[in-house]
């Protein structure tokens, strides 16, 4: 993956943050300097990868490796700074009640803070002029809020005039629709629910919003026990209540029934979507440790 820009975006509880953790953790043993921004997320990322907390400053969290939890507010007020250049011309403005409430209530302002924010740690540079981090993965919000998040920069160079908040989100949405500098890397489950979200996620993102998905990441994927048709014989089974075997037969026709959705879903996907997807195992010990990040990662 030579993008420098990575969008984590899926339905919410799919393994968003897991995948974004084994994402950082695979590209930083790859030598690169990883950033994860989260954005205002219960924080999660520090037990899978075994660091200390994640708040709203950049903290590093191993090996080439940092992440930050970004707060609207917080990175509103970075943002003012950096345009305002004066923490004194800032304190006029921003401390005054009605400027703030202001600011808080233009449309999409609090989304543009954390992905502007996120975007602008890729133009970060060293003292020496290398850069900071050569990717930041953004663990982007749930599909409807994550979706609404990206729509922002568009927002913005339609109705802000030329200024420095129009000049960056022109420069983000560059970045964001270069299939050399961004990917979108979205997570779903063999469900489904997910499934058809997912297709249509990634219709809205490469037709509406032009940015490129890089990959697919099916998450619990199942290994397969039965065939096409050992499921339909199990499933035809017919099931006498009273006779205790049987029990094992409905346990059968459980999993057989899970297996199909699931082959079902992934045949969905590879037909639908643009690239090949790669598959996460359901992990049946605690997949929030860094033990099971570093195993997930290596599928990458
Ligand atoms: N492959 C897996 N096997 C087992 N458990 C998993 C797997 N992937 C993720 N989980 C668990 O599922 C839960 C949700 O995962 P995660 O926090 O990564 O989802 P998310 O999409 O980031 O959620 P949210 O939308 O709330 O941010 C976590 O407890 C995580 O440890
Ligand atoms: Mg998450």
């Amino acid at each position: 993956m030579q993008q420098r820009f990575l969008i984590v975006a899926g339905k919410g509880g799919v393994g968003k943050t897991t995948v974004s953790a084994a994402l950082a953790e695979s590209l930083a043993a790859k030598g690169k300097r990883v950033l994860v921004a989260m954005c205002n997320a219960k924080e999660r990322i520090s037990t899978m990868l075994g660091s200390d907390l994640v708040g709203e400053d950049v903290v590093r969290v191993g090996k080439n490796m940092w992440a930050v939890n970004m707060n609207p507010e917080r990175a509103l007020e970075e943002y003012g700074m950096l345009i305002l250049k004066s923490k004194a011309l800032y304190a006029i403005l921003f401390d005054n009640k009605y400027v703030r409430t202001f600011f808080r209530a233009v449309p999409g302002m609090q989304e543009w803070a954390m992905l502007g924010k996120a975007w602008f740690h890729t133009t970060e540079t060293r003292d020496d002029g290398s850069l900071m981090y050569d990717v930041v993965i953004l663990d982007a919000p749930a599909t409807g809020h994550g979706l609404d998040m990206l729509r922002v920069p568009k927002v913005i160079v339609d109705v802000v005039p030329t200024g420095l908040l129009r000049r960056d989100a022109e420069r983000a949405i560059t970045m964001f629709q270069d299939p050399k500098t961004c990917a979108a890397i979205l997570v779903t489950l063999p469900e489904e629910m997910p499934t058809t979200e997912t297709i249509e996620l990634a219709s809205a993102l490469t037709k509406e919003l032009h940015i490129p998905i890089g990959a697919v990441v099916v998450n619990g994927v199942l290994p397969p026990l039965f065939s096409r048709e050992e499921r339909a014989a199990l499933e035809k089974c017919e099931i006498d209540e009273k006779k205790p075997g049987d029990a094992a037969i409905v346990a059968g026709q459980d999993r057989a029934a899970r297996e199909r959705v699931q082959a079902e879903s992934l045949s969905r996907l590879s037909r639908e979507l643009p690239v090949k997807p790669i598959f996460f195992p359901l992990l049946f010990e605690d997949a929030a440790t860094p033990t099971a990040i570093h195993e997930l990662a290596k599928r990458i």
